[in-house]
């Protein structure tokens, strides 16, 4: 029996589990299944990456500290992990005393070593945020094609990278304030210094795939980087031991959580300890993570380098897959293929994706396509009518005419058996090798094997004749069932327990693949699978996009207003203005005076703007203008209209001012 300790990557705490991660989620966890079905001692552990500039950024938008929004998102990925049957032995948490502890001995034991360094770098500073901005959160033009709006790192319009100071008109992506360069003390993992050791190990075999060996080589030639573990508070984290308003770079304590969790899950057992797994070298467990392509660069250069500075061991392997696409493209909001864990399982059984993915997934780093009409169709004509079939209708037969009584598997089937236990073993290689698509394969190939024998023998026929045939026939299909069961244990597991309670069996493992199964009753058919409907993904999509429509409604906004008649609307004197000059008005913060040309006439009108705009930002802009209010007097004056301006429930002021060009004095209705 092997010792292994299994991790799949950690979901941020900031965002629904959806379909893609479900991919990492599925693969890893058959592995895990697997492994235990063969009678390894598995531990699965996984948990919430709660640090991070993001989190911090969006608990404070909905109002909550950073943990609640984390505890909120950990609860909600547990649920939807449960529902696609995802069995972790823990899922705990990044932001925990057991992680701290791990990453405070890890740093300090590789700052002892000299594998710290420190110096000063300039980045953004905004100034009324009170933070430095990561890439991320500093928004501009793009200097190559100009588009507007763009992150400080890459251009989503022509897809350019570049610096976030080459940005044009670079400013605050969460207040709007035009930053500032400072410099800050930051300090850096000298991972150089582990070169050798990386080169080796990335060399050795078993580690790492062949092509993942390959990209992760032409890192290590292109020459390894410092890399910047600290960042300045404000940030939710870890603090620095011996600094000053410093903390972990989130990506320096997530992939430590594996310890943290495994400690958490270790304490107060007396038969496993975080010892055995991750520091005592005499140790023979074996370390697994599962990982998507985008994260290779932290789990085979970072990461194994972090735990041979501090002398803890260093992973067996890792294993990296491709990404989701959706019918061969990206998942897209708008397309509405961007479909949460929770929205698939709300309409189509979980064991359907999970099957799905199994038939899919290699284990190369292809990315993985879910074709929505491939996907209804391979459910219906494999797990339903393929596999499921076999079982409901050699079962039902018994059931209805033989007693639910086995007889014997029938002389002459030997060849047959031979092929089935063949194709088993290849299972086994299979699984060994996470080449699941091969899997499903073998195990679709036993059940063409029973399902053609069936077919061929016509138990509904030779029952009239010879009742003990048809009873030995349904025998070998009930034998093939049971090792079909066993096989797509991993893969299915709720549909495999279903068809051990049907044949009134239970705890299946590896070594029952055989055929044993001769002279005892079998249970009554229930369900095990229901066809798709060819719609069904169609209605799951719409679902997505409607979901996200519901969810990007502004509900903070005021109420509606009392229903008035056109007539009533008719009323309002709505003109083109043109603002010719604008100044400030002494004594007053909220308003400016502005002096606007209005078609028939000038017009001095003082708006409540000033928080948005300074008056240089106005002249020449044309804007909605109410031209028949009574005119306000006010203490520095009277305003003879009223300039549009929309307000939103945060506080912020935009102009209603006028994309084309069109003339002072024009109306509006
Ligand atoms: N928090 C980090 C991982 C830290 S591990 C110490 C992270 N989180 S994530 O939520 O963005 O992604 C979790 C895992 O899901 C990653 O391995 C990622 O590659 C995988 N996937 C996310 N989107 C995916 C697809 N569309 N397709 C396949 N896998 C995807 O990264
Ligand atoms: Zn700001």
């Amino acid at each position: 029996m092997s010792k292994l300790i299994v991790t799949s990557a950690l979901p941020y705490a900031n965002g629904d589990i959806h379909i893609g991660h479900l991919v990492e989620y599925i693969q890893t966890d058959i592995f895990v299944r697997f492994q235990r079905l063969i009678g390894n001692n598995v531990l699965y552990v996984c948990a919430s990456d709660a640090h991070g500039t993001p989190i911090e950024i969006n608990a404070a938008k909905k109002g909550m500290t950073p943990k609640e929004l984390v505890g909120e998102f950990h609860d909600r990925h547990q649920a939807d992990f449960s529902r696609f049957e995802v069995s972790f032995d823990e899922f705990y948490t990044t932001d925990s005393p057991e992680n701290q502890k791990h990453c405070e001995i890890i740093y300090l034991r590789a700052k002892e070593k000299g594998h710290i360094d420190s110096r000063d770098i300039e980045q953004f500073y905004c100034e009324r945020c009170g933070r430095f901005l990561p890439d991320r959160y500093i928004k501009g033009t793009c200097p190559k094609c100009s588009t507007l709006d763009q992150y400080g790192d890459v251009c989503e319009s022509c897809g350019a990278t570049y610096r976030p100071t080459e940005l044009q008109d670079a400013h605050c992506a969460i207040c709007g304030a035009k930053p500032e360069m400072r410099s800050s003390l930051h300090l850096f993992f000298k991972l150089i210094d582990f070169n050798d050791f990386l080169r080796e190990w990335t060399s050795e075999r078993g580690h790492l795939q062949d092509e993942v060996k390959g990209f992760v080589h032409t890192w290590i030639d292109q020459g390894l980087r410092d890399w910047d573990i600290s960042r300045d508070g404000p940030y939710f984290g870890f603090r620095i031991p011996g600094e000053d308003n410093k903390f972990f770079y989130v990506w320096l304590d997530a992939p430590i959580g594996y310890i943290g969790a495994t400690e958490h899950y270790c304490a107060g057992k007396d038969d496993v300890s975080v010892e055995e797994y991750w520091i005592d070298h005499a140790s023979k467990t074996e370390i697994h993570h599962f990982i998507g392509k985008d994260i290779a660069y932290f789990h085979t250069l970072f990461w194994p380098a972090m735990l041979k500075a501090a002398d803890y061991r260093i992973p067996t392997a890792v294993h990296v897959h491709g990404f989701l696409t959706v019918d061969s493209r990206k998942m897209s909001k708008s397309r509405g293929t961007f479909i949460t864990a929770r929205q698939f399982a709300d309409q189509i059984n979980p064991s359907f994706l999970r099957y799905f993915y199994a038939a899919k997934l290699g284990s190369t780093i292809d990315d993985i396509d879910l074709n929505l009409e491939e996907f209804v169709n391979r459910t219906n004509a494999e797990l339903v009518n393929n596999i499921t079939n076999l079982i409901s209708r050699s079962v039902s037969f018994l059931n209805k005419r033989l007693d639910s009584r086995l007889g014997i598997v029938p002389q002459g089937c030997e060849g047959l058996v031979k092929d089935v236990l063949a194709h088993a073993d290849q299972c086994l290689d299979d699984y060994n090798a996470l080449k699941y698509s091969n899997v499903v394969r073998n195990i679709l190939a036993i059940s063409d094997i029973a399902n053609n024998y069936v077919q061929q023998n016509e138990p509904w026929a030779t029952i009239k004749s010879d009742p003990e045939k048809a009873r030995n026939d349904l025998t070998f299909a009930i034998n093939c069932s049971k090792i079909l069961a066993i096989l797509l244990k991993p893969i299915v597991p709720s549909y495999s327990v279903k068809v051990e309670q049907i044949l009134g069996l239970d705890d299946l493992r590896w070594e029952d693949i055989k055929f044993d199964l001769e002279q005892r009753s079998v249970n009554v058919f229930e369900k095990l699978a229901e066809r798709l409907e060819p719609g069904a993904m169609t209605r799951l999509i719409e679902a997505s996009k409607d979901d996200l429509a519901v969810k990007e409604l502004k509900t903070d906004t005021p109420d509606f207003k009392e229903e008035i008649a056109f007539d009533d609307f008719e009323k309002i004197d709505l003109r083109v203005g043109k603002i010719l000059s604008a100044s400030e008005v002494e004594g007053s913060d909220k308003l400016l005076k502005l002096r606007v040309d209005v078609g028939r006439e000038i017009r001095t009108v003082f708006a409540g703007i000033k928080s948005s705009y300074s008056p240089q930002d106005l002249v020449g802009r044309k804007a909605a203008v109410v031209c028949n209010l009574a005119p306000r007097k006010m203490r520095f004056g009277t305003s003879e209209a009223m300039v549009l301006a929309a307000s939103s429930p945060e506080g912020k002021i935009v102009l209603c001012d006028f994309g084309e060009e069109i003339s002072p004095g024009s109306t509006i209705k």
